[in-house]
């Protein structure tokens, strides 16, 4: 079961209209008009992807009642880790002092917080792991090309954090799905600055060791993936759209959710959307968008929600929860 959440985001957010100063051919129309997006978060030089998951996990403890002593397992989704080696699970361990958690980071693009909570699932059926945390959290504007139109104005910074116990009285996770296609992978990648190609000038002045995307693609995939993770869902939990009382999709572009929902048959009164005030923050953005519907009480207990999920890879995946 989801015991706790919370999320945290840099202190500075950035408006549409901002783009232009920065040399930037577009405009807060066009921007609205395509995604849906109105602000997204930008990290200052003293922020990281430790200090702002870390933030967010103190909450999810603190709504849990779970103090770092007791984590088992930190997992952490992420696409822009705050150090290639080692894990920023390890520095989140370090900096809530979780001295007996085995932490490590999952790469999954913005499916990261999914895989993540389907694999501390797992975990807690071994019967070996009874608390894990699972954060979902992004620096998104740190690997992004600030001159490329096509992605600049899409992503976001932000960390969401979940505690998740094992389930109890029917509670938890009731179906899950997981699926990836990596003949797919150039669509959405960072093409050099890995182990492959390591990063030289050259690299960096082509800006290729940047976020680089065929958004069109991408998005016909994004819609065909959800619509049918949505299905597989409901058909494991054994429900109809009409169960659900809450839709939690990755928040990427409004017309991917609302093409989403119209194929899951879920009216749009009962899907979270809060693409408008964060962007696409990846991995975080479902945790983010789960911890607001919390606070903002639309999710009580015995609420049943589910989540969806698509991204870089490509990979993707969907979930129905009893809260
Ligand atoms: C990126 C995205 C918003 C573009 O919207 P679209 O309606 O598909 O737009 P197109 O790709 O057809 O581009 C239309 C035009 O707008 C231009 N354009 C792209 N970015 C622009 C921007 N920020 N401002 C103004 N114009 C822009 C393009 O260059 C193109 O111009 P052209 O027709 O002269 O070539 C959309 O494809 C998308 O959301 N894709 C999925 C992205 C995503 O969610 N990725 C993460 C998945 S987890």
């Amino acid at each position: 079961m989801i015991a706790g959440t919370g999320h945290a985001v840099p202190k500075r957010r950035m408006a549409n209209d901002e783009f232009q100063a920065l040399g930037i051919e577009t405009t807060d129309e066009w921007i609205r008009d395509r995604t849906g997006i109105r602000y997204r978060y930008v990290a200052g030089p003293d922020e990281t992807l430790t200090s702002i998951s870390t933030e967010a996990a103190r909450m999810a403890m603190q709504a849990a009642g779970v103090t770092a002593a007791e984590l088992d397992v930190i997992v952490l989704g992420t696409a822009s880790a705050d150090r290639l080696l080692p894990s920023t699970a390890v520095e989140v361990q370090a900096a809530l002092g979780a001295t007996r958690a085995a932490a490590f980071d999952v790469s999954a693009a913005c499916t990261g917080w999914m895989y993540g909570a389907q694999i501390a699932e797992g975990l807690m059926a071994t019967g070996n792991h009874d608390t894990i945390l699972v954060i979902g959290a992004e620096l998104l504007t740190r690997i992004i090309n600030w001159k490329d139109r096509n992605t600049v104005v899409l992503f976001g910074d932000g960390a969401g954090a979940t505690v998740l116990k094992r389930s109890t009285k029917g509670r938890g996770i009731l179906s899950a799905y997981m699926r990836s296609d990596g003949t797919l992978a150039d669509l959405l990648h960072r093409p050099k600055g890995g182990a492959a190609f390591p990063t030289t000038p050259e690299i960096i002045a082509e800006g290729s060791d940047k976020i680089a995307m065929a958004g069109r693609e991408v998005f016909k995939n994004a819609v065909r993936s959800m619509a049918d993770a949505c299905d597989r869902a409901l058909d494991g939990a054994k429900l109809a759209a009409a169960d659900i009382d809450l839709l939690i999709p990755h928040q990427a572009n409004i017309r991917i959710i609302e093409a989403t929902a119209k194929h899951a048959n879920i009216p749009m009164e009962k899907v979270f959307v809060n693409v408008d005030r964060y962007g696409n923050t990846s991995a975080a953005s479902i945790p983010i968008a789960l911890d607001e519907a919390v606070r903002e009480g639309r999710i009580k207990d015995g609420s049943l929600v589910m989540f969806v999920a698509f991204g870089a890879g490509f990979t993707w995946g969907s979930m129905v929860v009893r809260f």
